[in-house]
C-alpha cells in the first residue's frame, strides 16, 4: 500500500492548483453574487485538459484517471464550487457514460467535442414526483419510424442553460417493474421540442445552473440512445456512482477552503490579547476539520481507485459522498464560527462556503440515499 501521491498525479493536482488561482478563484464571489455562469471558467479548463480527464487520447482527451479527477475536482472547489460541480457533471454524469456505453458512431461524433471543452454535458433523471425515488419517473418516449419521440419534463438539471449535450432517461414501455423499461438517450441541444425552461434561484453554488427541461413531441433518433433500450435505470445508476465520487471531492475542497481560511483568521484575529489560534477551543476545532478531511479524502480516492480498477465500487463511491459532504458541512460551519460576526458576511468567503456545502448533502442521492445504498451492501455481504 502507497500513500504516496505518484509523480503524475503530483503534475496533475499542481496544474489544477494553477488552473483554479489563476482562472477560477478570481471573480468567484462576484460570480456568487451575480449568478454569472462560469462558461469561460469551463472553456479554460478545456485548455488544461480538464473537461475531459478520462477521454482516451484516440478521442482527443488526456486519458487520465479517475483519481486524477478526484485530484482536479478537489483544487477548483476550493476555489469556487459553482465551476466544480459544472466540471464533474460535465466529465462523471455525461462524458463517462457516453465512453462506457456509448456506440463507436455515438463516442466519434461527440467525446472530441466534449474532451475540448467546445461541448458541455448535463445529465437529467430527476422529475417532480421523481427525486430519491428514481425509478418512478413517467417522462415518456414512444417508438415511431426511425426516432423516440419524448413527453414530459425533468427537473433540477445541473448546467442546463449552458449545455449543449444531455443524457436523458425516458421511459420507453409500460407495465413492466419500476426500473424496467428506461431507456437513456443522447439529446442535443436545440432538438426541435425540447425547451430548457424555468431557472432555480438557489441557496448555494449560486452561479452554477439547475433548470427544467420540457420536452413536447421531441424526435429523437433512435441512433441517439444510449446503450439498450430499456435498460437505462442500471446506466443512471452505473453513473451515479461515478458522480458522487466527484460530489464527494466537491466537498473536500469545499471543506479543505474552510479549513485554510479558518486558519488564517485564527492566526490574525485578536482577542483577550492574542490571536485566537492560540486558544485551545480553536485548536480543536481546526483538528477536527483537519481529521475528517483526511478521512474524506482518503476514501474518495479510494473509491477513485475501485473505478479506475473495474471493480465495483457503488457502496464505496456513496461511503465518500456522505462522509465527505458531512464534512464539508461541519468544517464550513465551524469556520463560520470561528470568524464569529465577520463570518456572517459577505465580505468573507465562509458564507459562501457554508451555503454551497449544504447541496453536496442533497444532490446525486441525498445522505439518506447514501445510506441506503451503503446498508443494502453491508446487509448482503456474505
Ligand atoms: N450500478 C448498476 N446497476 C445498478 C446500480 C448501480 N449502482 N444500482 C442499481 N442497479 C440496477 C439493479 O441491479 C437493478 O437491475 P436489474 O434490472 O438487473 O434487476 C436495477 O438497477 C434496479 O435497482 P434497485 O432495485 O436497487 O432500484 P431502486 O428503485 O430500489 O433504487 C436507489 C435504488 C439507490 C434508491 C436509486 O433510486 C437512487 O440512487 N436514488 C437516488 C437518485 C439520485 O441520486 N438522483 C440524483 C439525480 S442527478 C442530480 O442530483 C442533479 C444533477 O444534475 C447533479
Amino acid at each position: 500500500m502507497d500513500f504516496d501521491l505518484s509523480e503524475d498525479l503530483t503534475m496533475i493536482r499542481d496544474a489544477a492548483r494553477e488552473y483554479a488561482e489563476k482562472w477560477v478563484a478570481p471573480g468567484a464571489a462576484e460570480r456568487d453574487l451575480t449568478g454569472v455562469f462560469p462558461l469561460e471558467q469551463f472553456k479554460k479548463a478545456g485548455e488544461y485538459g480538464f473537461t475531459g480527464i478520462c477521454v482516451p487520447e484516440a478521442y482527443g482527451g488526456p486519458a487520465l484517471s479517475n483519481q486524477a479527477l478526484v485530484l482536479v475536482l478537489i483544487e477548483v472547489n476550493k476555489a469556487c464550487a459553482s465551476t466544480g460541480v459544472t466540471l464533474s457533471v460535465h466529465n462523471s454524469l455525461l462524458t463517462a457514460p457516453l465512453l462506457k456505453f456509448g456506440t463507436e458512431a455515438q463516442k466519434a461524433k461527440y467525446l472530441p467535442r466534449l474532451a475540448t471543452g467546445e461541448l458541455l454535458g448535463a445529465y437529467s433523471l430527476s422529475e417532480a414526483n421523481s427525486g430519491s425515488d428514481a425509478a418512478a419517473l413517467v417522462c415518456s418516449a414512444r417508438a415511431d419510424g426511425d426516432d423516440y419521440v419524448l413527453d414530459g419534463t425533468k427537473l433540477w438539471v445541473t448546467s442546463a442553460s449552458h449545455a449543449d449535450l444531455f443524457i436523458v432517461f425516458a421511459r420507453t414501455e409500460k407495465g413492466l417493474k419500476k426500473h424496467q423499461g428506461i431507456t437513456a438517450f443522447l439529446v442535443e441541444r436545440g432538438t426541435p421540442g425540447f425547451i430548457v425552461s424555468k431557472k432555480e434561484h438557489k441557496m448555494g453554488i449560486r452561479a452554477s445552473s439547475t433548470c427544467e427541461l420540457v420536452f413536447e413531441n421531441c424526435r429523437v433518433p433512435k441512433a441517439n440512445v444510449l446503450g439498450e433500450a430499456g435498460r437505462g435505470f442500471p446506466i443512471g445508476m452505473d453513473t451515479l456512482d461515478g458522480g458522487r465520487i466527484g460530489i464527494a471531492s466537491q466537498a473536500i475542497g469545499i471543506a479543505e477552503a474552510s479549513l485554510a481560511a479558518a486558519v488564517k483568521y485564527a492566526k490574525e484575529r485578536q482577542a483577550f490579547g492574542k490571536p485566537i489560534a492560540q486558544f485551545q477551543a480553536i485548536q480543536f476545532k481546526l483538528a477536527e476539520m483537519k481529521a475528517r478531511i483526511e478521512a474524506a479524502t482518503l476514501m474518495t480516492l479510494r473509491a477513485a481507485w475501485l473505478k479506475d480498477l473495474g471493480r465495483p465500487h457503488t457502496s464505496e463511491a456513496a461511503q465518500a459522498k456522505l462522509l465527505a459532504s458531512r464534512t464539508a458541512n461541519f468544517a464550513a460551519r465551524e469556520a463560520v464560527q470561528i470568524h464569529g460576526g465577520a463570518g456572517y458576511l459577505e465580505d468573507f468567503p465562509v458564507e459562501r462556503y457554508m451555503r454551497d456545502a449544504r447541496i453536496t448533502e442533497i444532490y446525486e442521492g441525498t445522505t439518506e440515499i447514501q445510506k441506503l445504498v451503503i446498508a443494502r451492501s453491508v446487509l448482503e455481504a456474505k
